[in-house]
């Protein structure tokens, strides 16, 4: 018999047995081969103890002795996984599952003392139990996040979820997006059974539930159960059916997630034959989920980089951290409106500054407004929502910076006027203050030399909306010091949001990047293209947003402005400027029509009176079409994921991009490269063929395209070497 390694067994007199769940080698408790083994010897020694004396156990609590309850399934392991080893993947999922199940049904009581997060395998501990109190733990999160890493819940997940709270409701509100809800919310949407205050309370909740039903079993394990809301051989239900999968293929638009499609399979399969044969489906799909692309490129991106992200493997080391109290936001416009609420609501003071009294008011009337729906969607109280804006001073004075100890400048996109912001509060605010520009195309290196402290100059690039977008790209510019480094990051930290660094350089990383998609969908309208099916390509590739629409959005007269600057600064510098088809289109748009984007009334779509987007405009078939003009869809997707992954590359042998975590975190957060992929680099890394697969594809689009799609040096290098690209 295995011996219990990570679940120690504590029995007291009154025969309550608590299950403390505490792996000795792990800060978080996870379903790695040690939790598999020990939870196979719990059960042993249940059913043994069970046999032995009726009497002897009168139930059990599953806590945990960590801060977490417990943290999910092994990434470490499931990142590894290949079809091979698949066999056994799906093995481990049985065995725990096993596992749980022989205690589940015992005939006696089993309660989940919830005393932290519950995700995953944690949650789905929980779901093996008869009755689960959670403790209201701050940052305590209850959910199935699984499809987030392109995953289904192994663990009886879906098969329990599916039985506790029927099929549409499993699906929607616990499978498919992969909620994680607070305990309060887990117990409103039907999650656990009780919610409590202290962990003595937990347990004697836990202790009352066990006393109350000492031959307590799972209503779904009782003759003549019904699944909640009926399965489809109801054809009541059955008639509703074809909703969920029309409903998830709009959701998708078609782009490549399967682990949505498998679980929705899953769920319905599994309700229509017994519990155990329902576990067996679920595994078969997880098994096909765990051995594919996407999983791996998804548990890469969201897991293993994210956090590396955040935890500051390019925080120079050796800085000691810090926290800022008082911060100036100069511009109190879009940017500046958003940036002065994320800081407030991470309890910093802010001085927002405009040109006038009123202009600043407007922008702290941005928080009023979501502080306001904060509080009508039950989401904060008017008590905190009213300390958040207590912490806003909207002014036009620039004495009223005394004492801030970071500074954001939001004004307009000019050099000399941010210079001259700078200037005005340079000397009020503290001498050491962390000077940050929320530039988003002009280089930090050229902007450092208007202010006083160069060494404290950085670049804190926002993204729109700055209270939704969960990243900021920090730019490093050439006389930036390792301190005001450390200290951005910690900045940013502070707020809640996910910093990437980038070395200095025109458009940065994400502004640079985010252009070849653009360039390639406006390209390809150019070409003579369908620019419905340039729309399509784009959201089947798994972009959030489409390609033509984001070009309306950010309006054309932006790149031509980038396009010159760019174009001056290399000529200046004695290099030609490449070029590029798109150029020729946005140039015809702008002049010849009179297209700006969406806020001139009119771009690639045309708009309604009330401003929303109404169609796409028929001139662009007209003025661009080439009736019969098809080029393969997959080149259409290929060729915007391409372009953004190829330059990325550049990026990397320019020395601009010095992580591949930070590349792939900031496509994904930043400029919507479609989350599927794990992210601009781990797009090349999982390509079919891998990098030799890669490689050879962009040279068949180089052909076909233009020489823009030449692989870059380096990308070839890795491919030849049997390289990927990684930061290990
Ligand atoms: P905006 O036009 O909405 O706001 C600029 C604000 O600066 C206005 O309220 C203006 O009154 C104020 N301002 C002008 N002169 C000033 C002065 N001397 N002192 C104080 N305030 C002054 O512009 P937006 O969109 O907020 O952009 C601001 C900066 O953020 C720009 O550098 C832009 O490139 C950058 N950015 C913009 C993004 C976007 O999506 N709009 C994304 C990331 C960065």
């Amino acid at each position: 018999m295995t011996e219990s390694t990570t679940i120690r067994w504590e029995q007291d007199d009154t025969g309550v047995v608590t299950l403390v769940l505490d792996d000795p080698n792990q800060s978080a408790n996870t379903m790695n081969q040690a939790f598999k083994d020990s939870i196979a010897a719990i059960a042993d020694r249940a059913e043994a103890a069970v046999q032995a004396d009726k009497d002897a156990i009168r139930g059990f609590i599953y806590t945990s002795a960590k801060k977490t309850f417990f943290a999910g399934g092994d990434l470490k392991e499931m990142i590894q996984v290949g079809p091979e080893n698949a066999r056994q993947a799906f093995e481990t999922g049985t065995g725990i599952k096993n596992s749980l199940r022989r205690i589940e049904t015992l005939g006696k009581p089993v309660v989940a003392a919830i005393n932290g997060a519950a995700l995953g395998g944690g949650y789905e501990i929980a779901l093996a139990s008869h009755h689960r109190v959670a403790l209201d733990a701050p940052g305590s999160k209850i959910g199935l996040p699984e499809v987030t890493l392109g995953l289904l819940p192994a663990g009886g997940g879906v098969t329990r979820t599916v039985r506790l709270m029927g099929i549409a409701d499993a699906l929607l509100k616990v499978l498919l997006q992969g909620t994680q809800y607070s305990p309060k919310r887990a117990l409103e949407n039907g999650l656990v059974h009780e919610v409590v205050a202290t962990k003595e309370e937990m347990l004697a909740k836990a202790r009352a539930f066990i006393d109350a039903h000492p031959e307590s079993q799972q209503p779904w394990d009782v003759p003549g159960y019904r699944i909640p809301g009926g399965t489809p051989a109801n054809p009541k239900f059955a008639a509703n059916l074809p909703a969920f999968p029309a409903n998830l293929k709009k959701q998708l638009a078609g782009a490549p997630y399967p682990a949505p499609r498998n679980i929705l399979a899953a769920a319905v399969e599994g309700s229509q034959v017994d519990f155990e044969t329902a576990l067996t489906i679920e595994a078969r799909y997880f098994t096909e989920l765990v051995t594919g692309q996407v999983s791996k490129n998804m548990i890469q991106a969201f897991f293993f980089d994210l956090q590396a992200v955040n935890s500051g493997a390019n925080r120079p080391k050796g800085v000691e951290p810090k926290t800022v109290r008082k911060v100036a936001v100069l511009g109190a416009g879009m940017m500046g409106a958003g940036i002065a609420y994320s800081c407030a609501r991470a309890g910093i003071e802010v001085v927002l500054k405009d040109v006038s009294a009123e202009a600043a008011q407007k922008g702290k009337a941005y928080s009023e407004k979501l502080c306001a729906k904060a509080v009508s969607r039950g989401r904060t109280t008017q008590e905190k929502a009213d300390a958040l804006l207590a912490l806003i001073t909207p002014t036009a004075d620039p004495g009223d910076v005394a004492g801030c100890d970071a500074v954001i400048e939001a004004v307009f996109e000019d050099p000399a006027l941010k210079h001259k912001v700078f200037q005005e509060i340079q000397d009020v605010v503290e001498p050491d203050a962390l000077l940050c520009s929320n530039t988003s195309t002009l280089p930090i290196t050229a902007l450092a030399e208007g202010v006083s402290r160069p060494v404290d100059f950085i670049g804190l690039h926002f993204f729109s909306p700055v209270d939704k977008m969960p990243l900021v790209e920090i730019i490093k510019g050439e006389r930036t010091g390792e301190e005001a480094l450390a200290r951005a990051f910690d900045l940013v930290r502070q707020i809640n949001k996910t910093p990437i660094v980038v070395n200095d350089s025109r458009g940065f990383f994400t502004s640079r990047v985010i252009g070849h998609f653009i360039n390639e969908g406006v390209a390809m309208v150019g070409e003579g293209v369908e620019p419905a099916s340039v729309e399509q390509a784009a959201a089947q590739a798994g972009y959030p947003a489409k390609v033509l629409s984001l070009m309306d959005e950010l309006t054309l007269t932006l790149p031509r402005k980038i396009r010159n600057e760019s174009k001056r600064a290399i000529e200046e510098a004695g290099g030609t400027w490449a070029g590029h088809p798109a150029e020729a289109v946005i140039d015809r748009m702008v002049d010849e029509f009179g297209r700006t984007g969406r806020s001139g009334g009119a771009g690639f779509y045309e708009y309604g009176e009330d401003g929303k987007r109404a169609r796409l405009w028929p001139g662009l078939r007209e003025h661009f079409g080439k009736p019969g003009h098809e080029i393969p869809f997959r080149d259409m997707q290929e060729r915007m994921l391409f372009s953004e992954a190829l330059d990325t590359v550049r990026l990397l042998e320019e020395g601009v991009l010095t992580s591949v975590a930070d590349a792939n975190i900031g496509s994904i957060f930043g400029i919507g490269f479609p989350g599927w992929t794990g992210g601009v680099l781990q797009y090349i890394n999982g390509y079919e063929g891998g990098l030799p697969g890669f490689v050879a594809r962009a040279r068949e689009l180089a052909e076909r395209y233009g020489e823009r799609f030449t692989p870059p040096a380096l990308l070839v290098e890795k491919a030849d070497k049997g390289e990927k690209f990684s930061d290990g």
